[in-house]
């Protein structure tokens, strides 16, 4: 047993333990993180309403570890160290169950839907929670900018600020990381992210993915919340804010919450920022998908967006005026997942110099991961006519999944890749006009087919 670690994490509680996030997303990113780290030692408990045994939720890991050839000391110890407590999250008497059979200090990951956290949270204010416990919280956080204030206060008031967990795995994805290293570690591209250099930013996740069995959170969601609010504003946040004193969590969560609280909807106009619509039925690729209005588990009268787009804009100094687009949709043609920042048109081009001169565009890939500079040059053959050249940087994976670099944080205790409470309601706070604005009927819930690049009028603008 190593007990170099006895500051961090002793055990691993996963509330909503028979839940597709844990089995498709938790267990193998903590089998990648045990496999990387051979010398952590980490306990792990599943807890669910769920009746299962310890040998049922032993197969569960274990399967789960294997689907990323999870080896090593590491991995052996925990599959030695789980087990399985039947648990109703939102009951005081379960939890302090689960508290107690805990060794060293805890992490409760609340793999749960938002109503249950809120339930489970409140309980967990009947216990005297053990010094230095971490609770972790997925996506959404809260339901509105008034829900993550609420629970914000309960968390805060059961453990530091520090020790609460805003999930956020985009924050793991490694070329997201990246972001900092090309900014910071250059002189090259920093100078001329400048609204005097800049003419727009595009911040897109489109998916050829549908509903995949999830109605139950989806429809309740919709992709601006699933999407919009956590993920592509952190992202905007990593783009737009200013360099931090240090990447540790204390100045790197200050820089990104100061970045999220210049952001505002683009000239001010909750109505003209934003875009909605939902899918039809469609083909894409082999699959033909239903209407999303008749996919099983959907309320139609809900009015449930499949595809989001937001027009927003960093109120400061450095980028006033430029419009960032962030877009993000389901059961589109094309899996486009990227940054896109297009430089202004050049002022002047010199006589004799012929042939189209898009302007130059910097692509950061989100998936796969790859950097692209596209060029203006005097290309092949008549060298006084421009093309269009790339230079394209291709990435290896990450040394970690997104969820293993999520854990590795959290069982270290380190919140750098956390979001401040603060940054959460901003982010909300955002979403929460252009959603108010939807609700009034201004901006209609338009139609696309699955399988198409979205609305016809929507002409993309990649
Ligand atoms: C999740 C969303 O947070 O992110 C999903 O709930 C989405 O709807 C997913 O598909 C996209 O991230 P990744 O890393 O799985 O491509």
């Amino acid at each position: 047993m190593d007990n170099t670690r006895t500051e961090n994490i002793g055990t691993l509680v996963v509330l909503g333990a028979t839940g597709d996030l844990t089995s498709r997303l938790l267990l193998p990113g903590l089998g990648r993180l045990l496999t990387e780290q051979p010398e952590r030692r980490i306990s792990l408990i599943g807890a669910d309403v769920a009746p299962r045994d310890g040998r049922q939720w032993a197969e569960v890991v274990r399967a789960a570890f294997d689907s990323v050839d999870a080896t090593g000391p590491a991995v052996e110890h925990t599959m030695a160290h789980t087990d399985y407590l039947v648990t109703d999250a939102s009951s005081a008497e379960d939890l302090g169950q689960v508290l107690a059979s805990a060794t060293g200090i805890p992490a409760l990951y609340f793999a749960l839907p938002p109503g249950v956290t809120a339930r489970a949270v409140r309980a967990l204010h009947q216990h005297e929670i053990p010094e230095g416990t971490v609770l972790a919280l997925e996506k959404p956080f809260g339901l509105d900018q008034a829900g993550a204030a609420e629970l914000n206060r309960e968390l805060t008031s059961l453990v530091p600020e520090d020790q609460v967990f805003r999930v956020d795995h985009f924050l793991g994805k490694s070329t997201v990381l990246n972001i900092l290293g090309l900014r910071f570690a250059n002189h090259l591209f920093e100078p001329l992210l400048h609204r005097d250099h800049v003419a727009k930013v595009e911040i897109v996740y489109d998916e050829i993915l549908g509903l995949e069995d999830r109605a139950g959170y989806y429809d309740r969601a919709g992709a601006m919340v699933d999407m919009i609010q956590s993920h592509l504003l952190q992202v905007m946040a990593l783009v737009t804010m200013d360099a931090p004193l240090s990447v540790h969590a204390a100045d790197l969560r200050a820089a990104k919450t100061e970045a999220l609280r210049a952001v505002r909807p683009f000239a001010g106009d909750p109505a003209a920022a934003g875009r909605r619509a939902r899918y039809t039925a469609g083909t894409i690729g082999e699959r033909r998908l239903p209407s999303y209005a008749e996919e099983e588990g959907v309320d139609p009268a809900r009015g449930t967006e499949t595809l989001a787009e937001v027009t927003l804009e960093s109120a400061t100094w450095r980028w006033a005026g430029v419009p960032f687009v962030l877009r993000s949709g389901k059961a589109l043609g094309t899996a486009r997942r990227e940054i896109a920042i297009t430089f202004r048109g050049v002022p002047h081009l010199p006589s004799g110099l012929d042939g189209a001169i898009p302007p130059t565009v910097l692509r950061i890939g989100l998936g796969p991961d790859a950097m692209t500079l596209e060029l203006n040059v005097n290309g092949p053959g008549d060298p006084f006519v421009l093309d269009r050249s790339r230079l394209t940087a291709e990435f290896g994976t990450g040394r970690l999944n997104p969820y293993g670099e999520v854990l590795n944080g959290l069982l270290d205790r380190d919140p750098s890749l956390s979001i401040r409470g603060e940054a959460a309601e901003q982010a909300w706070g955002i979403i929460d006009q252009i959603r108010a604005a939807w609700q009034t009927g201004r901006v209609p819930l338009e139609e696309y087919p699955a399988g198409s690049d979205g609305p016809g009028r929507w002409a993309s603008t990649g």
